[in-house]
């Protein structure tokens, strides 16, 4: 008998896992361990969501298996990453049961690329097996519906405990809902705040959402009162804020960073996402053209002290996916796929790091006009 259980939990002590000080035995990381004959079988679950941290993780469990155990043993290894939970259930306002985490995306300026972001985003978190939705809270622009093909859905209601929920529209796995589909699609639509406030809070407390591991919340451009509404009524893990590099928009990032962190709203600031970074045309791939300036959204995200969180190219094929309705994340082995991953990749991270070392983020109160007028400076 040359392979057994404890032997390779011994040589498992060897190695820890990316990102993890501990060995993966002691940090609990193997979570099972099975022998027969030959045949080795290893469980692990890691929180680095990256493909990179497990493919890595493989290879190392197989070499220290090899080399200290049995050379010849077949190994496998399941990885499985742990979502990072934010523990809602201690949340004194509002949460949404079921919900683990809830991000916001949002800029100054409009037009940088907010929803393109999101619906990227949310799709590259599906296709990593993660479970998602997305809010559009864009009451007075929604482009979620039209970015995911599903402008003309209308979402059915369905009966959740004896209570009527909206039942979100789902495309390429991940769940919608947005004002868009109760619209026309040429209305303009003209709401005041305190309605379009009640629509939004209709959309995430009345609606089926299901077990997410991510909510992301596409917020129209500025730092007005649907941004303020939102946050009053949701216990907001994490902002995105999206920038492209040049300094009209950075001007305006700048502003969302300091709205999120505003004292009275406290909402942890992720990162900074630099948009449209750089064009390069199709024909000549290895030149890049810095038409917006050059990584002004990174410097940007140093003076503030906030993770970047990475660049995003212009890209011709990115507008035309938004516009045809499939995610240009969802284009295997493209650069923009790549681009997308490295950004989601990189999320995912500032939440685990966000969920390891801040409490919750409690829905914040802001009742008095005072409160408002300060945001909106
Ligand atoms: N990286 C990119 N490459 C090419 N086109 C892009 C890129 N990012 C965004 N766009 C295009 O730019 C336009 C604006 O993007 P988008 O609608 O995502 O911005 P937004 O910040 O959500 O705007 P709004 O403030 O109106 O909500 C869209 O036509 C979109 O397709
Ligand atoms: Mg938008």
């Amino acid at each position: 008998m040359k392979l057994n259980k404890k032997d390779v939990q011994e040589a498992l002590k060897h190695i820890s896992v990316p990102g993890e000080g501990e060995n993966m035995i002691d940090s609990g990381a193997v979570t099972n361990i099975v022998v027969f004959a030959d045949e080795v079988i290893v469980d692990i679950t890691i929180k680095n969501p990256s493909l990179q941290a497990k493919k890595r993780t493989e290879v190392d469990i197989m070499k220290i298996i090899h080399d200290k155990v049995y050379e010849k043993a077949k190994v496998s290894v399941n990885v499985k990453v742990n979502a990072p939970a934010n523990p809602i259930t201690e949340i004194k306002g509002k949460a949404i049961p079921g919900i683990k985490n809830i991000v916001a995306v949002a800029s100054g300026k409009g037009g940088v690329g907010k929803s393109t972001v999101t619906s990227n985003l949310a799709a590259t978190l599906a296709k990593m097996g993660f479970s998602v939705g997305i809010l559009d809270a864009d009451v007075y622009g929604p482009s979620i519906p039209i970015m995911y093909d599903v402008a003309e859905a209308r979402p059915l209601a369905v009966n959740i405990e004896g209570k009527s929920k909206m039942k979100p529209i789902e495309n390429y796995g991940v769940k919608i809902l947005s004002i868009g589909f109760f619209t026309q699609p040429n209305q303009a639509v003209i709401w005041r705040g305190p309605m379009a406030a009640k629509a939004l809070n209709q959309m995430i407390f009345d609606a089926a959402w299901g077990e997410l591991d991510f909510l992301l919340i596409d917020l129209p451009p500025g730092t007005g009162d649907i941004h303020l509404s939102i946050m009053q009524s949701l216990p907001i893990t994490g902002a995105v804020v999206v920038s492209t590099p040049q300094n009209v928009a950075l001007a305006d990032a700048k502003k969302g960073v300091a709205m999120f962190q505003q004292e009275n709203i406290n909402v942890p600031v992720l990162g900074i996402v630099e948009n449209m970074a750089y064009f390069t045309p199709e024909e000549l791939p290895n030149n890049k053209y810095y038409i917006f300036g050059k990584e002004g959204a990174k410097n940007l995200a140093e003076d503030l002290k906030v993770p970047f969180l990475g660049e995003i190219p212009l890209v011709q094929g990115i507008r035309e996916a938004g516009d045809v309705g499939r995610p240009a994340a969802l284009q295997v082995a493209t650069p923009i796929e790549e681009a997308f991953e490295d950004l989601t990749k990189n999320i995912v991270q500032e939440v685990v790091n966000r969920n390891d070392n801040l409490p919750p983020t409690e829905a914040i109160k802001i009742t008095t006009m005072a409160g408002c007028s300060a945001v909106k400076k």
